[in-house]
């Protein structure tokens, strides 16, 4: 497929948004510097940020707007070295921001005042806070900024994830910000929502009339969704050493995504519609519990060993004691309805692996018959495989005639889409898309709390099996692609991971 449908045939433009002020709690942390603030930078580049907005970067510690705007420039250029960084640009985009030192706990503080003067006069514009805090404080920050004033008609506010690290926590988290602010003020960040190729999934399934008619049970053997990291956790270790890999990456971002893989057709794109078919479809889980949690469910641990020729230390090494936090897991899913029931889906993600690459791939039942002899070469079963990155794409392996003589040789050759090669050369990544759909009032982007309490009744149901049945940590070698244990959940029902694309 060679069809160029880029922004340069026109197909593809930034739309302009309103005027708005966004105000990271957190301006000075990781995420802020790494992805908010570059991702801000990319959408005033393509002329996105309106000229009277702010960008009020807010953390206890103290410094001045110009050192914060040279922190925000020094982790741009530390990230992005690619991009190169005009002064006459940098400046000018620097005007927009600004920095107040608060700590965003205390209601007293007369630092809220400087916030106050930096948006004063600015009421009927839009507000947006963005809480890049550590989690577990939401509640407390949304009620201090109401208490301070600092809340108008037109404020909505986006929390990061993790929402809890159970269904109790995330429904404490939900209730304390849901007294302040309303369900549709709210914007629950998974950043998987916003990836492209995640989008993509929707136009897939339901633009296309060849796929829905066989996007069910008759004739989808299974589905297989990774996501594998070369990244480790051990840096990390005060957050994931509480919350492993089911809690980190399957509670959001791999159910979310068998959520757009195993939804009906919503009745438009609109957030509730949306959200209503993810939610049927979390309901929907089958239990992971003592019963099945040895069978269905794999952990593991990486253990020293080397990541794309880099020497890496075993997890509990990095954390410095011993643990049973996974940093691998791979699941069997069961999603008991009439679309899927008799369609198994697998699950894994892990850190330190073999490489990093994100996929689904649907694969299709085989053909009932098959009149070729068997020297002809082994026929394989039709397979969509959605890449969400990198070398974002997708593909669909089929089997072919090889060409020539020699008789009926099969080929299993893939049909190729490749988003390097068929669009434009950048579009906006997660955050930028993200942050431009909380101006836009986008939600069917963001969770609503009945999907992130969903997502964690059934991980709890695991987590309690888990620890109540000590189910057992395998190590893995860091650099390898899990606990050959991942392999057997597959190979006992007779398929294997498909790495092959
Ligand atoms: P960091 O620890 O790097 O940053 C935390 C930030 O919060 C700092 O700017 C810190 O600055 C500030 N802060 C802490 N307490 C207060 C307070 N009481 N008042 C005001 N500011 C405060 O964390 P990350 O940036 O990595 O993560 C932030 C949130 O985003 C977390 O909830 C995390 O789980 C989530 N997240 C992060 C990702 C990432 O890639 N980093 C990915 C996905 C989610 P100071 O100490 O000066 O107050
Ligand atoms: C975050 C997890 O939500 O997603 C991290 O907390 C993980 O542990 C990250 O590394 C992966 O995101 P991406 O976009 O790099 O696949």
């Amino acid at each position: 497929m060679s069809t160029k449908t880029s922004a340069d045939s026109g197909s593809s433009k930034f739309l302009p948004v309103e005027p708005f002020d966004i105000i990271v709690f957190g301006g000075s942390g990781d995420l802020a510097l790494r992805k908010l603030m570059p991702a801000l930078y990319h959408r005033w580049q393509d002329q996105q940020i309106p000229a009277t907005s702010k960008i009020i970067g807010s953390a206890r510690t103290k410094m001045s707007s110009e050192e914060y705007r040279q922190l925000v420039r020094d982790k741009f250029e530390e990230f992005y070295p690619e991009d190169k960084l005009a002064e006459e640009t940098w400046n000018a985009f620097a005007e927009h921001i600004h920095y107040v030192g608060v700590d965003a706990l205390d209601q007293k503080s007369d630092d809220w005042d400087d916030l106050k003067d930096l948006l004063d006069g600015s009421d009927e514009k839009l507000r947006i806070y963005y809480l890049a805090l550590p989690p577990g404080i939401y509640g407390q920050v949304s009620a201090n900024v109401d208490a301070n004033g600092l809340k108008t008609d037109r404020t909505r506010i986006v929390l990061e994830k993790p929402i809890g690290s159970d269904l109790e926590s995330a429904r404490e988290v939900n209730d304390s910000v849901g007294e302040v602010f309303d369900e549709e003020k709210i914007f629950r960040i998974d950043h998987y929502l916003g990836k492209e190729t995640v989008q993509n999934l929707l136009i897939l399934r339901f633009a296309n009339s060849l796929l829905e008619p066989v996007w069910n049970s008759r004739h989808i053997d299974h589905v297989q969704i990774t996501v594998a990291e070369t990244v480790a956790a051990g840096e990390r270790a005060s957050y994931y050493d509480k919350a492993g890999a089911l809690r980190d990456m399957v509670q959001n971002h791999l159910l979310q995504l068998l959520c757009l893989v195993a939804m009906e057709p919503p009745i438009d794109l609109e957030a509730d519609s949306v959200r209503a078919e993810k939610i049927k479809v979390l309901k929907s889980l089958r239990k992971i519990d003592s019963g099945t949690v040895r069978a269905d469910t794999v952990r593991g641990q990486y253990k020293e060993g080397s990541v794309k020729g880099k020497p890496q230390k075993g997890y509990a090494e990095e954390v410095g004691h011993p643990t049973d936090t996974e940093t691998f897991t791979a699941l069997k899913v069961h999603i008991d309805n009439w679309r899927w029931s008799e369609t198994p889906f697998y699950l894994r993600t892990g850190k330190c692996m073999s490489g990093r690459w994100s996929e689904i791939v649907i694969q299709f039942k085989s053909v009932d018959h098959l009149m070729l002899a068997p020297e002809s070469g082994r026929v394989q079963p039709s397979r969509l495989i959605i890449r969400l990155q990198p070398d974002e794409g997708v593909k669909l392996m089929l089997m072919t005639k090889d060409p020539g003589p020699g008789g009926m040789r099969l080929r299993y050759v893939p049909l190729n889409l490749s988003y390097a090669e068929t669009f434009a050369p950048r579009y906006p990544d997660a955050y930028e898309r993200l942050l431009m759909a909380v101006v836009r009032n986008n939600l069917g982007l963001f969770m609503h709390r009945d999907e992130v309490e969903a997502a964690w009744r059934w991980v709890d149901t695991i987590l309690g099996a888990w620890s109540r049945d000590d189910v057992p940590v395998h190590l893995y070698t860091a650099g390898t692609d899990g606990p050959v244990q991942a392999s057997v959940l597959l190979d006992r029902d007779g398929r294997e991971w498909f790495d092959g694309a």
